[in-house]
């Protein structure tokens, strides 16, 4: 029984050395030195290798080292082995940091200071509490529910939306497609925190942006695939958005000659929203590993039907 890790390769050492310490029965290999093929019983991937059928004969699971999964293919993933997300909290602390930081940066105009700065322009904006400032999430999932609790004890006015009905302290929540209107009629700055998935490819579109209140601020740290890119150009040159955080794009990176690198109303990161942190995904991963040789489900099984 062996773990096989295909993931970032400047991570792979720490994941060694964990596995070492706290695992130190469980022999642990990393791609492309994957051994002799029906040793391995365990795969820690992101980029999915082929033929994961033919190649490793007597795998059992599938460990996701991201949170999401959308770029997997699962038709070539046998239905009796399960995929297990990475549920894990620096997973979530890292996203927590990144969107408290680009909410601020929306709620205190530091895009519009950056573009001052470069025409040494000297403006202020009013200035306004967090409390009248309403932040809407998309996604009350492991990573939404983490930021929003965030954002609520920062002090804005949390709302957040998702499939089924959620309950968290401090946030209005809403969900479904019919309560969507209620939700996105006071967000003034909406974050993206969904799978990308066939029911929310393409969901930040002008159906969208068109329902939030005139010059309301766009946070995507979902997939690329989540957004109409046209939809925003165009939401940004009416005004009904005033700016908007990408750190997700499709492709990532994009062209050379995309809009988006040279918008004065966008600002781009490097799809660094969040990072799976070796020291406590290990603790995620080995526990799942002892469920899973105990026969109890496990934790952050990927539901195929709904794709997340
Ligand atoms: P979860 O699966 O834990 O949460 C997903 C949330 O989205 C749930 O609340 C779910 O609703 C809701 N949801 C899913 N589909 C719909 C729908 N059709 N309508 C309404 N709500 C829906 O995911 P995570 O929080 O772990 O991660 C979310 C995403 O964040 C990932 O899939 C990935 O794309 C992105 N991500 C980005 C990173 C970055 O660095 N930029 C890093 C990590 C993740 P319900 O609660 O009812 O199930
Ligand atoms: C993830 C990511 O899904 O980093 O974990 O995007």
């Amino acid at each position: 029984m062996t773990f096989l890790y295909k993931g970032d390769p400047g991570r792979s050492g720490e994941w060694k050395q964990l596995f070492a310490e706290k695992a130190p029965n469980l022999p642990f290999r990393i791609w492309p030195d994957i051994g002799n093929t029906t040793d391995i019983k365990y795969l820690g991937i992101w980029e999915q290798p082929d033929q994961i059928a033919d190649t490793f004969p007597n795998l059992e699971v599938i460990f996701s080292l991201g949170a999401g999964v959308d770029h997997l293919d699962f038709t070539a993933i046998p239905k009796h082995i399960p995929v297990v997300r990475m549920l894990e909290t620096g997973i979530s602390k890292t996203m927590e940091e990144y969107v408290t930081l680009t909410v601020l940066a929306l709620h205190r105009n530091l895009l519009a200071y950056v573009n001052q700065q470069s025409n040494r322009q000297w403006q202020p904006v009013r200035v306004r509490p967090a409390s009248e400032r309403c932040v809407g999430v998309l996604g009350l999932g492991q990573l939404g529910r983490t930021v929003t609790c965030r954002l609520a004890s920062l002090g804005f006015a949390c709302q957040g939306w998702s499939r089924s009905q959620r309950q968290l302290d401090d946030v209005t929540c809403y969900a479904g497609r019919t309560e969507l209107p209620p939700f996105l009629r006071n967000c003034e700055i909406l974050v993206c925190l969904l799978p990308l998935t066939a029911e929310t490819r393409g969901f930040l579109s002008h159906e969208i942006f068109s329902q939030l209140p005139q010059g309301a601020g766009l946070i995507n740290v979902g997939r690329g695939g989540h957004l109409v890119e046209q939809d925003l150009l165009d939401a940004l040159d009416t005004g009904q958005l005033s700016q908007a955080i990408l750190d997700v794009t499709e492709p990532e990176p994009l062209p050379r000659d995309h809009p988006f690198w040279t918008h004065p109303r966008i600002l781009l990161t490097p799809h660094i929203g969040s990072m799976t942190q070796p020291k406590t995904a290990i603790e995620a991963v080995l526990d799942n590993i002892a469920r899973h040789c105990a026969g109890k489900s496990m934790v952050g099984v990927v539901n195929r039907q709904r794709g997340y």
